[in-house]
């Protein structure tokens, strides 16, 4: 948007040279390199490995953006308060998405892709890399830790909002269906006490949820198993969360992880969908984003309940549970009104989806 009096240029918008500039300084990590006091060129191209002549027309044109400032006497380079938002210790947390070598950063680059992606609806991120981003993360476990990072990092704020904005007390075993290094779970079980859960997810990142349960205290109520959403899930939960997972996926396989939802529950448990919503908050570039990179999308609540309902879930509620998140609960179309819960839904009676890594 331009402020009034302000001419648009859509060259200044379209340009790639400051975005791949300032990913670049990133991933160099050139912000520490050049600490408080700052660097010269020479010093700085030593420091990361670069060329210093085309070191200094990087750092020229991150100074004409306002990322690093030049004492033009010393000719040392430093950033600049905006510039500070690139180290890896700065709160905003930004450059684990910055690093073109980390999961988000990598992902980010397939933009260059969307072409395809527009004609033929098809994802940016196999065709530039040659495979689909969870088999990246499968073949290259540095992109993976990277990723649980990022997902851990977006949630440490939001998770206990989420925790206190909806009434998971009322469940006593949560399956927190690929609940990643089980932040989300932690902040639950540690608001709801009487609550126990697992998460369930790929193997490298299942054992990372146990550690975290283990380091919280939590392995009495926690427990974190390995295995694959397309596969049958544990059954004997009351809940079945799905945190931001549908909408990295198309229809046909968000359809499939519902289905396997749908298939685990009991007649009175709920599958809970915690997702950002199309038209409420969803950020578009993101929403861009998720078709880009995994042929995913972020979905309006109604596309999300003809989808649960194609799986046999009807509707019961939606909450908005913190910003840009809202919660929505379905049910089997067989629930019975008013029918006690279950209650055995102990982890060791969990069946299928793969091996328990923690108790
Ligand atoms: C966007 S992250 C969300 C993580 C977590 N639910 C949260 O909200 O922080 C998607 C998660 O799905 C997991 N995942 C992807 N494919 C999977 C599969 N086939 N089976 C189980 N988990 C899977 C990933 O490892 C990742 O932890």
């Amino acid at each position: 948007m331009n402020t009034p009096g302000e001419s648009p240029s859509i060259l200044a918008l379209a340009d790639l040279a400051t975005p791949m500039s300032i990913r670049v300084a990133a991933t160099l990590g050139l912000a520490e390199l050049a600490g408080d006091t700052g660097g010269t060129v020479v010093e700085l191209a030593a420091r990361s490995g670069t060329s210093a002549p085309a070191l200094e027309l990087l750092l020229d044109h991150l100074v004409t953006v306002g990322v690093f400032d030049c004492d033009r006497a010393s000719g040392r380079y430093r950033t600049t308060c905006l510039g500070d938002q690139m180290r890896a210790d700065a709160p905003e947390g930004f450059r684990i998405l910055l690093d073109i070598d980390s999961a988000g950063g990598r992902a980010e680059l397939a933009f260059v892709e969307l072409l395809g992606t527009i004609v033929a609806g098809a994802p940016a991120y196999p065709r530039r890399y040659g495979r689909s981003f969870w088999a990246d993360l499968d073949a290259e476990p540095a992109l993976r830790k990277s990723f649980d990072a990022q997902m851990k990092w977006r949630f440490q704020a939001m998770a206990g909002q989420i925790a206190e904005q909806f009434d998971w007390g009322r469940f006593t075993h949560i399956v927190d269906v690929g609940g990643g290094d089980g932040t989300l779970l932690m902040a639950i079980l540690r608001a709801h006490t009487g609550v126990r859960g697992q998460v369930l997810d790929l193997a490298p990142t299942a054992a990372l949820a146990a550690e975290t349960f283990r380091a919280a205290g939590l392995t009495d109520r926690a427990t974190a198993l390995s295995g694959n959403f397309f596969d049958p899930l544990p059954t004997g939960a009351d809940a079945y969360l799905l945190s931001d997972i549908l909408h990295d996926w198309d229809d046909t396989h968000a359809r499939a992880i519902l289905a396997e939802c749908a298939q685990a529950a009991d007649p009175n448990s709920v599958v809970v969908v915690l997702e950002p919503i199309r038209g409420e908050g969803a950020n578009t570039a993101i929403n861009l984003f998720m078709l880009m990179c995994f042929a995913g999308r972020e979905r309006t609540v109604e596309e999300l309940t003809r989808l649960a309902a194609d799986c046999g879930l009807t509707r019961r509620a939606v909450t908005r549970v913190a910003d840009g998140r809202t919660a929505i609960e379905f049910q089997p179309a067989g629930h019975l009104e008013q029918t006690p819960r279950p209650v055995d839904a102990t982890p060791e009676s969990a069946a299928g989806g793969g091996g328990l890594v923690a108790e």
